[in-house]
């Protein structure tokens, strides 16, 4: 069985909404499935597990702050990650959301964790489509990408 994490950052609630959709798929997959705030989580969290979902806003055409520190946090504690953990993202947006995919794509090279899956970015006016991708994108990962 596939242990993934997903966690999230949220001002209004759509993204964890993305995140609650990506977790019910994964758990359908069979997978051991946990949710959390970014806050919540630290580099040990990826000490035993095979995948991470993190769903952001997108504040000022960026991630959001508290996800950032939640990077600069696991880039602190790359040690403690485990090789080989599958990483995707969920981005809600209101506006294009190149610029935070390019940014989230550099730092989980820095990582060292494995692009999986095809990342989700969904239009914060178009939620409840989104949920069925993030859905099927908890599937992919608990799938192993
Ligand atoms: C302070 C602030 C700044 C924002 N700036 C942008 C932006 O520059 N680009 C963008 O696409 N969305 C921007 N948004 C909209 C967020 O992307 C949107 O609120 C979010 O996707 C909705 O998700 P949530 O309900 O999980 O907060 C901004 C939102 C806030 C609160």
């Amino acid at each position: 069985m596939s242990k993934i994490l997903v966690t999230y950052q949220t001002f209004g609630g759509s993204t964890k909404s993305l995140a609650e959709a990506a977790v019910a798929g994964a758990a359908s997959a069979g997978a051991d499935t946990e949710i959390r705030e970014v806050a919540m989580v630290q580099a040990d969290d990826l000490s035993d597990i095979d995948g991470l979902i993190l769903a952001t806003t997108q504040p000022f055409q960026s991630m959001a702050g508290e996800t950032k520190s939640l990077f600069e946090r696991l880039w602190l504690g790359r040690d403690k990650i485990r090789k080989g953990t599958s990483f995707a993202a969920i981005i809600c947006h209101k506006n294009d959301p190149k610029s935070t995919e390019d940014n989230i794509q550099t730092i989980i090279d820095y990582l060292g964790l494995k692009q999986a899956a095809n990342w989700v970015e969904v239009n914060a006016d178009e939620v409840e489509n989104g949920k069925e991708q993030a859905r099927q994108l908890g599937i992919a990962v608990a799938q192993g990408g």
